[in-house]
């Protein structure tokens, strides 16, 4: 039976059509909507239905086709595929998925509000491309060989010297791994450490993928609240006192923006000290602070040896390297070392060199400075537009590169997230971040909302509210 089937487009400025489509149809399969063996309609009535050309159902149903979620059946139409039964006791569709938005489509461009990428219209492309050019050739012409697996050296000279400058830390490039961004870093900290099968103290509310990282390398986390001090360790060691790690965003907590207290960086490293728990420091925004000066990181304290520091070139130059880097304390230089050579030796040569390059060349620190200009006015174009808009019992707060956004309670803010991705907008839910109180709430990225677009863009963004 074909099954009534409601998809609302957005023609004005949300994601092309097809896109749009085939996530209706997704999202209904996903919630149980369409259950499987349900006929959809034939791609002409469909594109009649919604007034669109039949090539774009056309190509929504190939896409769905391809995902193996629904199957064309000649003259019996096409059917949604049958799927694996859902063990006992598992709904099919959780209550707060940990990042509902996490498989979306990888190849289409970021829609205004989403967050961790930069502003695609300020990307210095024609910069970039000559770099990874002459990196490309450079790499082609570099001896047959296995490179560094900690990295290459230039790159690590570069990082060791940003570190010194923008970071206070004081490390020699020996101490610097080369990784696969942040969740690279983490996994050799992990399993270089042996940590496996300990605790961890992790911010409350804080980045769900590092929660759901520790999760799988069998470290259970132990959320300890942040509050306008950064993370709570006082509360961290009445609750938990022998977490064999933490994990903090000392710099810009993610996602409050709160940089960690003085004191509660002395308490920290004092606690690591005195228990041997160890400390990875998240400092996934680096010197990218919007407000003032960015503090040092917690790194540059660290007299014990206690404090494994991880950057990533995802925010400040782009997600799409997959780059990022950890610095371990002297003495464990080695050690980390062989784990790299044989765990995760260092991405591809020809991406490190062309960062070494943009670093080497002053171009990176200059980039770091544009971008702030930039997302410092976009940041506050978005608040005042935000505040006028919002219903009553929404507040609004900046923090890192991105808005809070609460809701009143109750709200489903993982629906508003859903639905507002057929708008065009890709605000993420907050209550996955939160797990002592899950409140609700949206964050909304900075970066991709143009000054003269926020208000347009906070309207569109309201409607979905309550
Ligand atoms: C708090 C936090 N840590 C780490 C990362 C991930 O960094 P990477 O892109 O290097 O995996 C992000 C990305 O958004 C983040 O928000």
């Amino acid at each position: 039976m074909v099954q009534p089937f409601s998809i609302a487009l957005d023609r004005a400025s949300g994601p092309p059509l097809t896109e749009q489509i085939a996530a209706a149809i997704r999202a209904a399969i996903f919630d149980g909507r369409l259950a499987a063996g349900a006929r959809l309609p034939s791609w002409r009535d469909l594109a009649a239905q919604l007034g669109v050309a039949r090539g774009t159902v056309k190509a929504a149903y190939e896409r769905l086709t391809d995902e193996q979620l629904i199957i064309g059946q000649g003259a019996a139409g096409t059917r949604i595929a049958a799927r694996p039964a859902l063990p006992p006791g598992l709904s099919s569709a959780p209550e707060a998925p940990p990042l509902p938005s996490f498989f979306r489509d990888f190849e289409s461009s970021p829609l205004p509000f989403q967050m961790g990428v930069p502003a695609q219209d300020a990307f210095p492309y024609a910069h970039w491309s000559r770099l990874m050019a002459r990196a490309a050739r450079a790499a082609a012409a570099a001896p047959v060989g296995y490179p560094d697996p900690r990295g290459l050296p230039a790159l690590r000279r570069e990082i060791a010297g940003y570190l010194a400058l923008a970071r206070g830390i004081a490390c020699s490039p020996a101490q610097i791994v080369v990784t696969a961004g942040f969740g690279g870093a983490l996994n050799l900290a992990i399993r270089t450490l042996k940590l496996e099968g300990g605790s961890a103290w992790f911010e409350d509310p804080g980045f769900p993928l590092t929660r759901i990282a520790l999760e799988l390398t069998g470290i259970a986390p132990h959320p300890v609240p942040v509050d306008e001090e950064g993370l709570d360790v006082m509360a961290g060691l009445r609750s938990m006192p022998d977490a064999g790690l933490a994990v903090v965003t000392a710099g810009q907590q993610a996602p409050t923006g709160v940089t960690l207290s003085l004191a509660r960086r002395l308490a920290l490293l004092d606690w690591a000290q005195r228990s041997g728990g160890w400390i990875i420091e998240d400092d996934y925004l680096g010197e990218l602070q919007l407000k003032g000066r960015a503090a040092p990181a917690l790194a540059s304290l660290d007299r014990a040896g206690r404090v494994l520091h991880i950057g990533t070139f995802s925010k400040t130059i782009t997600p799409g390297l997959r780059l990022g880097f950890l610095v371990v304390p002297a003495g464990l230089a080695e050690q980390f070392g062989t784990a790299a050579a044989c765990l995760a030796p260092a991405p591809a040569a020809v991406i490190q060199r062309a960062v070494a390059d943009f670093m080497a060349e002053g171009h990176f620190l200059r980039h770091l400075r544009r971008m702030k200009r930039l997302y410092t006015a976009r940041r506050d174009a978005l608040v005042a537009a935000l505040r006028q808009a919002a219903p009553a019992g929404c507040v609004v707060r900046p923090g890192g590169l991105a808005v809070m956004l609460d809701l009143p309670d109750g709200t489903d803010d993982i629906d508003i997230a859903r639905r507002a991705v057929l708008r065009g907008l890709a605000p993420v839910p907050l209550s996955p971040w939160r797990k002592i109180v899950p409140k609700p709430g949206l964050l909304l990225g900075v970066t991709n909302v143009p000054v003269e677009r926020a208000g347009a863009l906070c309207e569109r963004l309201v409607t979905l509210l309550p």
